[in-house]
C-alpha cells in the first residue's frame, strides 16, 4: 500500500480546529486592515537564496528543490515572505501611494527537518506582512496584530519576546564584538557556528548545539551595539506595546533563523507544557532591505508568520473549546410519522441559520441521545406522536440539562433566543468602552 510521505498527514478529525482558526485569520486580519495574498506553492530557487539567505537552516539543509522538464531550478516555498515580496515587486504593489501595504497569506510550508511532535515537512502557516512604512508604530502593532489573533482563539499561556538588532551600521558593529570576543574560542564550537563565523556571526547565537558553552554564554549581545538612532527605534517599539497593553519580554540573545532580518525581531511560544520543545508559534519581525536584496525599490517591511499546526497541538492541549464546535439541535424522532414532520421542521431551522440533524435509520431513544452526543449537539428536542397531538416540545441543553418549552411553530424563535449570538467582536476585552 502507499502510504503517505514521512512528515505529511492527512487532515481529517482536526479540520474543526483549522476551520475555527481559518475564519479567525480572516476576522481578525480585516481588524488590521490587511488584505489576502496567494502566491504559488512554488518559485525559482534563487529567489529563496537570495532572499532568506544561504546561511540559514532553512536554505541550506531544508528546502525541497527539483529541476522542472524544462531544466529549471524550482524550490517548494520553505516559508511566505520571500514570495510576498516577489509578488510585492513583480505586480509593482509598490506604486500605489496607499501606504502601508499589507497583506496576509494563509498556506502549505515545506521543510525537509527532522518530523516530531509541531514540526511536519509540509506544515500551514498563517502569515502576515506589511510594506512601506518604517515607524515603529508599525513593528507595534503588527505584533499587536498577532497577540489579538491569539486571544481571538482563547490561547492565554504566551510569551511574546522581542529584540532589537538595529540596522547595516549596529549589526556590523555587533558583527565585529561577537567575532572579537569568539576570536579563541571558535574552533571549540559546532561545524555550523565555525561558518556562520565566516558568514554571518549574529546567527552563531542561534546554535541549538552549544548553548552552554562558556564563549556563548558571556558572548555581548547586539541590543549593546545599537545605533543612537536604532536604540531609539527599539525603545519607541517597546514604548507603544506599553501603550497597547501587550505585555513582552526583551530577550537580547533572539536572532532568528532567518537572514533578512533588521530591528525589531519578536518570537511568541506557549508554554513546554503545552507543546514540548518545539512551542515557538509564531515568528517575526522588520526586514527592511529584502525588497530591495530581491530588485524591488528600498522599502522597509515587517512582518510575522504563526505555525498552524503548532497552534492546534497547542489549543488541544490548553482544553480550549471552539465556538460553534458542533451542531445546535439534534431532533430525536419517535416513529415514522414524528421522522417526516422532524425532517420538514429542520428544514425550516436550516434555513433560518440553525444546525440541526435527525435520524434516518429508525434508532432507539437512546441510540438517537448517543447520536446527538457524536453531533455534539447543544439542543437535544424528542418529537413523539404526543408532541405532535400537543404542537409542544421540551428542548434540553445538553451542557446545563435546563428545559425550555417550546410550541412547535415557535420552536425557531427559541431556539435564536436560546442559542447565544456569536459576538461580533470575540477580541473586545471591554465591551462599551471605546478607549
Ligand atoms: P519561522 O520562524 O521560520 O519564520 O516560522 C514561523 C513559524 O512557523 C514558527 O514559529 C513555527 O510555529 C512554524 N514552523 C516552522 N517550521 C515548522 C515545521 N517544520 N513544522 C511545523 N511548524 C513550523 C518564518 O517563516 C518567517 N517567514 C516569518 C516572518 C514573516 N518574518 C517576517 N515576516
Amino acid at each position: 500500500m502507499i502510504q503517505k510521505m514521512k512528515g505529511t498527514y492527512d487532515i481529517i478529525d482536526d479540520i474543526a480546529y483549522f476551520q475555527w482558526i481559518e475564519k479567525k485569520i480572516i476576522q481578525i486580519s480585516k481588524l488590521y486592515h490587511y488584505k489576502e495574498i496567494r502566491t504559488p506553492h512554488f518559485e525559482a530557487s534563487q529567489l529563496f537564496h537570495r532572499g532568506v539567505g544561504e546561511t540559514s537552516d532553512i536554505i541550506s539543509k531544508e528546502t525541497y528543490d527539483f529541476i522542472d522538464r524544462g531544466h529549471r531550478e524550482n524550490t517548494l516555498r520553505p516559508e511566505g515572505t520571500a514570495g510576498v515580496v516577489r509578488a510585492y515587486i513583480e505586480n509593482k504593489l509598490y506604486a500605489n501611494p496607499m501606504v502601508p501595504h499589507k497583506f496576509f497569506y494563509y498556506g502549505s510550508m515545506f521543510r525537509y527537518e527532522r518530523p516530531q511532535k509541531g514540526r511536519f515537512r509540509e506544515f500551514r502557516q498563517f502569515g502576515a506582512e506589511a510594506f512601506g512604512s518604517s515607524s515603529p508604530l508599525l513593528d507595534a502593532e503588527t505584533i499587536a496584530f498577532a497577540v489579538t489573533f491569539l486571544k481571538s482563539l482563547k490561547l492565554k499561556d504566551v510569551k511574546v519576546s522581542l529584540n532589537g538588532l538595529g540596522d547595516k551600521a549596529s549589526k556590523q558593529a555587533y558583527h565585529q564584538a561577537l567575532k572579537a570576543h569568539l576570536k579563541d574560542s571558535i574552533h571549540d564550537l559546532c561545524k555550523d557556528c565555525q561558518k556562520r563565523y565566516q558568514e554571518n556571526p549574529l546567527r552563531i547565537l542561534d546554535c541549538k548545539v552549544d548553548t552552554d558553552h562558556p564563549a556563548l554564554i558571556s558572548a555581548p549581545k547586539p541590543i549593546d551595539y545599537l545605533t543612537d538612532d536604532d536604540r531609539a527605534h527599539f525603545e519607541a517599539v517597546l514604548e507603544a506595546l506599553k501603550t497597547m497593553d501587550i505585555d513582552v519580554e526583551v530577550d537580547p540573545s533572539l536572532v532568528r533563523g532567518l537572514d533578512y532580518y533588521t530591528h525589531t525581531v519578536f518570537e511568541i511560544k506557549v508554554s513546554k507544557a503545552l507543546l514540548g520543545n518545539q512551542n515557538a508559534i509564531c515568528g517575526g519581525g522588520r526586514y527592511n532591505h529584502l525588497v530591495e536584496t530581491l530588485d524591488g525599490p528600498p522599502t522597509p517591511a515587517v512582518g510575522f508568520s504563526f505555525g498552524i499546526e503548532r497552534l492546534i497541538v497547542a489549543l488541544k492541549a490548553a482544553d480550549i473549546v471552539m465556538e460553534d464546535y458542533g451542531s445546535h439541535l439534534y431532533l430525536i424522532t419517535l416513529g415514522e410519522a414524528a421522522q417526516k414532520e422532524g425532517l420538514r421542521i429542520i428544514q425550516k431551522l436550516r434555513l433560518g441559520g440553525i444546525m440541526a440533524n435527525i435520524d434516518f435509520l429508525g434508532k432507539s431513544l437512546k441510540a438517537q441521545f448517543k447520536q446527538s452526543e457524536h453531533h455534539k449537539a447543544r439542543f437535544v428536542v424528542v418529537l413523539g406522536d404526543e408532541e405532535m397531538r400537543q404542537g409542544d416540545v421540551e428542548i434540553k441543553n445538553q451542557e446545563t440539562q435546563e428545559i425550555t418549552r417550546s410550541s412547535i411553530r415557535g420552536l425557531y424563535a427559541t431556539l435564536v433566543d436560546l442559542l447565544t449570538a456569536p459576538s461580533a467582536c470575540d477580541t473586545c476585552e471591554q465591551k462599551g468602552e471605546s478607549s
